[in-house]
């Protein structure tokens, strides 16, 4: 027996010096730690020695078997290092190589105007409101002093819904909607989405507005030409100015185009102002007193004016951009022009 133990034990330590891997390892666990491994059959033989030996046999055995042991979790601890050692060394990052960086996006240019508008205004101290896309025929024409069936609804061509509702020709709805829930003082901003059945190089059948209403004690076209040119002179250049012209719409009376001289030549003429000097950029006037009626607002005490800018236009003139598809196409060349 104590033979058979001392050649298993040279057998062992040749065993152990040949193992390089995790399966050698697991062979070795096999043939000598196992069930049906050697040392199991030392233990079994245990009952062919005499009995009075047997407990220091025992013993032998038993000592033999820790020792493999032992050995075994030596090497296995070993071999856990190594591999974690070459895990590290397979997954290292560089920590010095040049980042990838990410192409930063930029807003949309009419999103850009559209804030700055919204910026030089609420400097003056309007807030905002939106109205729905979807509007119905009292607000978007007759509480704004487009009686059904009068010519000026002709002015803008109406995509109708079911019944009585629409898409919005213009914003100017939003006038009532804010008048009904609010009484003056009012200063208020409604931009949004409007749409009309027209499209060509300078129209297109979606476009946005921006209208503009401030409802108090004393206020005359006077605080209109004002507003606007300081609107003007923020947008487009610190030296330029407007004027007004007579027009017609039906919810202003005054009604007036409102021009600004243009920032291009300043003045002098040149192709952008169809050497006029001058650029038409929005409508307004002096809200008409039936449609401060129409809110309940008594019209001997208050007045208001009132405007609708383009946000198109103005965005196509600042950047000069000839058609206004090009802003709702979504090609990334164009787009990418506008960051900062
Ligand atoms: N709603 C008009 C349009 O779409 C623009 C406009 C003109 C708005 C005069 C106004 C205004 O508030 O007073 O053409």
């Amino acid at each position: 027996m104590e033979e058979r133990i001392k050649a298993l034990r040279e057998q062992m330590e040749k065993r152990i010096s040949q193992i390089d891997s995790k399966d050698k390892l697991g062979a070795f666990w096999q043939d000598f730690l196992g069930k049906k491994g050697s040392i199991a059959d030392l233990m079994k033989g245990l009952g062919t020695v005499a009995k009075e030996a047997r407990p220091a046999m025992g013993k032998v055995i038993n000592d033999f078997k820790v020792e493999a042991e032992e050995k075994y979790r030596a090497l296995s601890g070993q071999m856990d290092q190594m591999e974690l050692a070459e895990r590290n060394r397979s997954e290292q990052v560089d920590i010095t190589l040049p980042g990838k960086k990410r192409p930063l996006g930029n807003l949309h240019p009419l999103t850009v105007v559209r804030n700055e508008m919204i910026g030089v205004f609420a400097g003056m101290g309007f807030e905002v409101f939106e109205g729905p896309e979807i509007e119905d025929d009292d607000h978007n024409f007759t509480r704004l002093n487009v009686p059904k069936d009068h010519p000026s609804r002709d002015m803008q061509d109406t995509f109708y819904l079911d019944g009585d509702l629409l898409l919005r020709t213009q914003t100017s709805g939003g006038q009532i909607r804010v008048m009904d829930m609010q009484k003056p003082p009012i200063k208020v901003l409604v931009p949004g989405r409007v749409f009309r059945s027209d499209s060509d190089a300078t129209h297109s059948p979606m476009f946005q507005q921006m209208e503009g209403l401030v409802v108090d004690r004393n206020i005359t076209l006077c605080d209109l030409q004002g507003m606007l040119d300081k609107f003007v002179q923020q947008i487009f250049d610190a030296n330029v100015k407007t004027r007004l012209r007579p027009s017609y719409f039906p919810f202003t009376e005054p009604s007036v185009e409102v021009d600004v001289s243009c920032f291009e030549c300043g003045g002098k003429g040149c192709s952008l102002c169809k050497h006029t000097g001058w650029i038409e950029v929005l409508g307004g006037g002096v809200v008409h007193p039936k449609v401060l009626e129409n809110c309940g607002i008594d019209s001997s005490v208050y007045s208001g004016i009132a405007f609708g800018i383009g946000i198109e236009r103005i965005t196509m003139l600042k950047y000069g951009i000839n058609n206004i598809g090009l802003m709702f196409e979504n090609d990334l060349r164009f787009l990418k022009q506008f960051k900062d």
